[in-house]
C-alpha cells in the first residue's frame, strides 16, 4: 500500500495497513536557548481502518496537536505519521466556524466548494449530508437561526459532505448542555456506523471517549505521551441506558484512575494513603 507521509527524521518505522500510523512522534514547538516547547513526546499508535478512537488528556497535553499531526495540518519534530494514499480527511472543530452571511445549505457545501467539486455535486451530497445529520427542512435557514446543537450538527454535515474516510473531531461537543450532549452522541454513533468512516475525537470527558469509542487513548500530562489505551468491548450499536451499567462505570472508572494517577495532589496521596 502507498503512504502519504509526513516524516520528520530517520529511525522510526511506517506503520502498515494502519488508518493512520504515528511511529516515534514528537513534536517540539519554537526554539531558541530554552529550546521550545516540547508538546508530544514518542508517540506510537496505529489507528484501525473503520475504527473509532477517543483521546483523553489533561488540558495542554498535546492532544489537538496530535490530531493536526493526523491531518497532515502539522509535521511532527521527530518521528513519522502514515496515512494511506487517496483518503478524503475531513477535521471538526471545536468551535462550529460557520459562515453567517451563507445559508444552512451554503455552509454545508462549503469544504466541497473549496476542493473544487461541481456545483451540482457540492449541492446533491450537502443535501445528503444534511438529511444525515437530521437538518432536512432548515436548509435556507441561516447559522443565527440554529441552535447551538443544531450549528454542530451542521458542521458535522460539512465535513460528512467530503464523504471522508477519516473523521477527526476536537471536541465538537464541547459548547452543548447534556441532554444535547448525550442525544449527539447517538447521533455521531449511528453515522459513524453508517457512513463507515475512520474516527478520531478528542474529548475532556470520559463518559463520551468510553460511549463512543472502540479504544480510549489516555494520554499524560505535557510533554503528551500515550499512558494507556483502553479497549472497549460494548458491542455497537450501544443503548442509551449502557451508560447506567456497572460495567460502563467499570470502564469509565479505569480511564479516570489513569488519567487521575498523572495529577496526585499532596492532599490527594494522603487520602490514597488513608483509604489504602
Ligand atoms: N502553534 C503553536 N505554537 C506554539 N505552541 C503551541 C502551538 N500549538 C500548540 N502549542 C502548545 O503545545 C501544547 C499542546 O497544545 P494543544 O493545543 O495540542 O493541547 P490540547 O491537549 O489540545 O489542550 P486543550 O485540552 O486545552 O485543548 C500547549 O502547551 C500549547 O501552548
Ligand atoms: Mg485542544
Amino acid at each position: 500500500m502507498s503512504a502519504r507521509q509526513l516524516d520528520a527524521g530517520a529511525g522510526s518505522g511506517a506503520v502498515s495497513g494502519a488508518a493512520v500510523g504515528l511511529a516515534g512522534v514528537s513534536k517540539r514547538f519554537g526554539s531558541g536557548k530554552a529550546g521550545g516547547l516540547l508538546a508530544l513526546d514518542t508517540v506510537d499508535f496505529a489507528l484501525r481502518p473503520g475504527e473509532f478512537v477517543s483521546i483523553v488528556g489533561p488540558s495542554g497535553c498535546g492532544k489537538s496537536t496530535l490530531l493536526r499531526i493526523m491531518a497532515g495540518l502539522v509535521a511532527p519534530s521527530t518521528g513519522r505519521c502514515t496515512r494511506p494514499e487517496g483518503v478524503a480527511t475531513a477535521f471538526v472543530f471545536q468551535e462550529a466556524a460557520l459562515l453567517p452571511w451563507r445559508t444552512v445549505e451554503r455552509n454545508a457545501q462549503l469544504l466541497m466548494e473549496l476542493e473544487g467539486h461541481a456545483p451540482a455535486s457540492c449541492k446533491a451530497r450537502a443535501a445528503e449530508a444534511l438529511k444525515l445529520v437530521g437538518l432536512a427542512g432548515f436548509e435556507k435557514s441561516y447559522p443565527h437561526q440554529l441552535s447551538g446543537g443544531m450549528r454542530m450538527r451542521l458542521s458535522l454535515a460539512r465535513a460528512l459532505a467530503l464523504r471522508p474516510g477519516l473523521l477527526l473531531l476536537d471536541e465538537p461537543l464541547a459548547a452543548v448542555d447534556e441532554l444535547t450532549r448525550d442525544v449527539l452522541q447517538e447521533e455521531l454513533s449511528s453515522l459513524w456506523r453508517q457512513a463507515g468512516f475512520t474516527g478520531v475525537l478528542v474529548t475532556h470527558n470520559v463518559h463520551e471517549a468510553v460511549y463512543l469509542s472502540n479504544r480510549v487513548v489516555v494520554m499524560s500530562p505535557r510533554p503528551g505521551r500515550i499512558l494507556d489505551v483502553i479497549d472497549v468491548p460494548f458491542d455497537f450499536p450501544r443503548a442509551p441506558e449502557l451508560r447506567a451499567s456497572a460495567g460502563f462505570a467499570a470502564l469509565t472508572g479505569r480511564v479516570t484512575a489513569v488519567l487521575r494517577a498523572q495529577h496526585t495532589t499532596p492532599q490527594a496521596a494522603r487520602h490514597a494513603q488513608a483509604v489504602a
